[in-house]
């Protein structure tokens, strides 16, 4: 069976990763571990996009060499994405010599194919976003603010010829509903292209822009940064060699809704078609964390840096925090307030909480040694049916990447393990001398670390430290596969448990 292979934007060269950026590697490596969990072979590509004139330009503010930049920002990153536990299988960097040969052998190909040609330029480019941007695009006679410095270029380059394959992408996108999710981010596609769109520009004289890929066929021009960067894929898949086939079409690019339009549902597709390369299976367009209302940006100042955050209060509670908090498609305003509140209330008192209180009574009651579940009355059947719905929503709302709402179906059981306690209260079973007491009470010490197992199983993709943490202190040294793991089971019986744990400390 073909491989699962998901992929992220690959990062600007130019400044620290914030928050923006963070959110979206945990989120595909959420995804990414889903998958691997559910037993498929997965491949996740992430990495660094370090050519262009906002990295020039960047280098030339700090006196660097743009590699050396380069190489400092990629160190930056990638200890970020360690600190996280993202379990990305290759990190590609675009000044790499497997990169420049895939990018070369592309532009080759196309330009032998006619469809690339050299013409007069004339208009305007933003190097904010990199991109050529067109006067129908200013409000009141300014251009829009994202934008940041446009200034006007005149020269000859290369064209791309994308406006031929106009008609063949929007039937495209019109048949194949689940190239681009959300769903009403397809609308926003299709409007895009009811205006004709310009062939695209893919050159860069070098006497204006030096730091890129030189065209094989003019090596006066390097290459245009997207469409070096979007290549970035199918190099990462080791285009043209037997891994090629096993990896691709991409199961998923997961990219900010910034990048959707034009450069992922415009550029790429038709890059590809024209290449006679099949196109990936979806676009996942994730929407922005903001501050004080703005998108969280390098440019704009007012950023949220994940290491502290991570530093105080965990890896895991940061990957909880942006999944839980985000509603994939949607923007969110980033507060601090609500990170403590979600630390402290979901975490630290739900499911911290039950930990301990599972470990202690373990202890007092049971010699740390989980027991035999020998009955089963209303509470216990009730935590069963809440666990077979609980499970059987959670894969389908992850399949359908809802993970935010995952999570509180997921919390939702916890909470309903903590009432099960309180139903139950071993404290008064454990006061009885009636054999029957004594029965009921290992059943719900049972019953509560099975729980607790199976809730840990369903907070793998998102806690994996955690919840890893929690099987090894219930006695269970690794997670298995989904199919094993979501059964109810009385694998713990006869497991001697941790003593005690504190998994979030209060803050
Ligand atoms: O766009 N909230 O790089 P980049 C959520 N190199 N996501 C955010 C965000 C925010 N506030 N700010 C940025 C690029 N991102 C190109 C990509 S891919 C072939 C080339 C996301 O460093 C952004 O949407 O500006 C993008 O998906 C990723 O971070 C990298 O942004
Ligand atoms: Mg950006």
């Amino acid at each position: 069976m073909k491989s699962y292979y998901i992929t992220t934007a690959i990062d600007y060269a130019n400044g620290s990763p914030h928050l923006g950026h963070a959110y979206e590697k945990v989120i595909t490596d959420v995804i990414a571990r889903y998958h691997r969990q559910l037993g498929e072979n997965v491949y996740f590509l992430t990495g660094l996009d370090e050519h262009g004139q906002k990295v020039q330009q960047t280098a030339e503010k700090l006196n660097l060499e743009p590699q050396v930049l380069c190489d400092q920002i990629a160190d930056e990153f990638q200890n970020l994405w360690k600190k996280l536990s993202i379990s990305n299988d290759d990190y590609l960097r675009t000044t790499q010599e497997r990169h420049k040969k895939v990018v070369a052998e592309i532009l080759q190909n196309l330009f032998e194919k006619d469809e690339i040609y050299l013409a007069d330029y004339k208009g305007y480019y933003s190097v904010r976003v990199e991109q050529f941007v067109q006067t129908r695009e200013m409000v009141d006679g300014k251009w829009p603010s994202e934008y940041g410095e446009v200034v006007e270029v005149i020269e000859k380059n290369y064209f791309f010829k994308l406006s031929k394959y106009q008609a063949w992408l929007i039937d495209y996108i019109k048949n194949n509903d689940e190239f681009i999710f959300p769903k009403f981010r397809q609308k926003q596609v299709l409007e895009f292209l009811k205006e004709p769109i310009n062939d695209l520009c893919i050159s860069r004289p070098k006497k204006r822009l030096s730091w890129g890929i030189p065209l094989p066929f003019d090596t006066n021009y390097v290459t245009y940064v997207w469409f070096d960067a979007l290549i970035n894929y199918i190099t990462g898949a080791g285009y043209e060699s037997d891994n090629f086939k096993d990896l691709w079409p991409a199961d998923c690019h997961v990219i900010g809704k910034d990048i959707l339009v034009p450069p992922h549902a415009v550029y790429w597709p038709i890059m590809l078609k024209a290449c006679d390369i099949p196109l990936p299976i979806s676009l996942l367009a994730h929407g922005w964390w903001l501050t004080s209302g703005e998108k969280m940006s390098k440019s704009t100042g007012e950023i949220v840096d994940p290491i502290q955050l991570i530093d105080q209060y965990g890896p895991d509670a940061f990957r909880y925090f942006v999944t839980r908090e985000m509603n994939i498609g949607q923007d969110s305003e980033f507060s601090l307030q609500l990170f403590m509140s979600r630390y402290n209330s979901d975490l630290a008192n739900d499911l911290g909480n039950l930990v301990s209180r599972f470990l202690n009574m373990s202890k007092r009651y049971c010699e740390s040694i989980v027991p035999k579940a020998e009955i089963e009355e209303e509470p216990e059947a009730d935590i069963k049916n809440l666990w077979s719905k609980t499970k059987s929503e959670y894969c389908e709302l992850c399949d359908g990447f809802q993970f935010h709402q995952a999570l509180d179906r997921t919390f939702t059981f916890i909470r309903e393990i903590n009432r099960y306690i309180e139903i139950r209260s071993p404290w008064k079973l454990a006061k009885s001398e009636e054999n029957t007491d004594r029965k009921i009470l290992e059943t719900t010490l049972a019953t509560i670390g099975e729980s607790l197992r199976l809730s840990a199983a369903l907070l793998y993709p998102i806690m994996p430290n955690i919840s890893t943490q929690i099987y090894q202190l219930v006695g269970i040294e690794k997670i298995g596969l989904m199919n094993e793991e979501l059964a109810w089971s009385n694998c713990l019986e006869g497991n001697s448990v941790a003593e005690k744990a504190i998994l979030f400390p209060k803050k």
